[in-house]
């Protein structure tokens, strides 16, 4: 056993707000809902089901995770979203087409409280939508102010103590960082000066730090994945989490990809497709913001299979990545993999892997795990970049000179790790209990 890291309890309500009111915010807040009222069960969150083992596996100390750590309880919930459309929850839960009336009809009234407020929004970062709900300002900076207030407003109607943010809208254009992100002084100065470099989703990002509230990007885009952010979260004491949810495909291969190098198994080639025909889709249709998938959803193979120490294996492994937009399908995501391996004496194998997925449905439990463990995160003095939340991402927010895990298993085990520590438990080696030296001492 270790000392307890002294987290402060989870007193009073916690807004979790949404740049974004669409299919996965939607679907979020809707699933919170229906839990609450006894209507669903909260599949897919590890912070409502999964248990964490305690100590030796024969002492059988299981607690379900939220028994060990204070997080917040779903009862003490509340919501707050912009969104470059006006309609409130309910109406956009209907229009995303995720969940079916009959299970969105019992939720009415309680999802036409939440409207979404006018957003901070540029048709240059993401060009496939345009929307009336919108913010006008001068400079970047008023817009930022703005969503401050915005904040501090909602914590105050909705009776909050504290909040955190959530980034659930569409995924904008790919770009790199400029001089601008280089420091806040510059991001600040950039913000007077409307510097184009500078997005929406920025924006948010800066407004939630600035209020000390915990920050994770759910899409691809470049967010609060630059040093003038990351020094402002360590500033202020905030912590901050992305990017680009690891949903569907991206989290199978996560999965298969650690079983072929265990098993030193070569891979030649891995094409994987997908149709989509969501909102999402019609915005990844575009060339720019489909640039910024393509990076989150290119990089897991490298780090897993790591080509540079088993060249003769992976070193010339041809990995293509496709999004089609494909309006019948709306949100039911299919995708397709082809995985050429090789084993024993060069022999060729094929894989293929079909997933049906539904894209909102896998998302929405990651929002409300990230809601609650970055809320756990800043009641116990955690700041700037949660790598232990790797588990939920695509593309891993880490600090500048660490190396991204991917691997779902190596990120689940640093989660849970994490939350040993955090709970005063010493992590887990998965050594044998005969290991006496090893296995849970200090
Ligand atoms: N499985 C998944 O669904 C999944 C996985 C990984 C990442 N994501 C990402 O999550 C995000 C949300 O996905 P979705 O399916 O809900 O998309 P969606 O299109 O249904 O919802 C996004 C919403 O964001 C709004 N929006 C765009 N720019 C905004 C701004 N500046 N301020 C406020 N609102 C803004 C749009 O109007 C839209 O209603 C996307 O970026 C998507 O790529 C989703």
């Amino acid at each position: 056993m270790s000392e307890a890291v002294s987290i402060a309890p989870p007193e009073g309500k916690l807004l979790v707000l949404t740049p974004g009111l669409g299919a996965v915010a939607t679907t979020f807040i809707a699933g919170v809902e229906a839990v609450r009222q006894g209507r669903a069960r909260p599949y897919g969150s590890l912070t409502q089901l999964q248990t964490i083992r305690l100590g030796r596996r024969s002492a059988g100390r299981n607690p379900l995770i939220k028994e060990f750590l204070p997080l917040a309880e779903l009862d003490d919930l509340v919501f707050g979203a912009w969104d470059i459309f006006p309609d409130d929850a309910y109406e956009a839960a209907m229009r995303a087409q995720v969940l079916e009336e009959r299970d969105l009809k019992p939720l009415e009234d309680f999802l036409r409280t939440i409207r979404p407020m006018p957003a901070a929004f540029d048709r240059q970062y993401v060009r496939r939508l345009d929307g009336p709900n919108v913010k006008k300002a001068r400079t970047k900076k008023e817009l930022a102010e703005m969503l401050r207030e915005d904040i501090r407003r909602t914590i105050e109607e909705t009776g909050a103590t504290r909040a955190v943010m959530i980034w659930c809208g569409s995924t904008e254009v790919y770009t790199r960082p400029s001089d601008c992100h280089r420091s806040i002084e510059a991001f600040e100065a950039g913000l007077k000066a409307n510097d184009p470099s500078i997005t929406p989703s920025q924006l948010y990002a800066y407004a939630a730090i600035m209020e000390g509230v915990p920050y994770a990007n759910g899409a691809p885009n470049l967010s609060a994945d630059v040093p003038a952010l990351e020094q402002l979260a360590e500033e202020k004491g905030v912590p901050i989490a992305g990017k680009d949810f690891k949903t569907g495909q991206t989290m199978l291969k996560t999965v298969v990809a650690p079983a072929f190098k265990m098993r030193m198994l070569g891979v030649r080639g891995w094409f994987s497709t997908n149709i989509l025909g969501n909102r999402d889709g019609e915005v990844l249709d575009d060339i720019d913001s489909f640039r910024a998938k393509e990076v989150t959803k290119s990089g897991v193979l490298d780090t897993i299979l790591q080509p540079d120490l088993y060249p003769e294996l992976y070193g010339n492994l041809y990995h293509k990545v496709r999004i089609n937009f494909y309006p019948p399908r709306g949100d039911a995501k299919e995708s397709w993999d082809n995985i050429d391996i090789f084993g024993w004496m060069g022999y060729p194998m094929q894989i293929k892997i079909n997933f049906l997925c539904r894209d909102s449905i896998l998302a929405a439990p990651i929002v409300l795990d990230l809601a609650l463990f970055l809320d756990l995160a800043a009641r116990a003095g955690l700041k700037g970049i949660q790598e232990w939340l790797s588990f939920y991402f695509k593309s891993p927010h880490v600090q500048e000179g660490h190396v991204p895990e991917h691997d779902l298993f190596i990120q689940h085990i640093r989660l849970k790790n994490t939350l040993r520590v955090l709970g005063g438990e010493s992590p887990i080696t998965h050594l044998s209990e005969e290991f006496e030296l090893y296995e849970n001492l200090r």
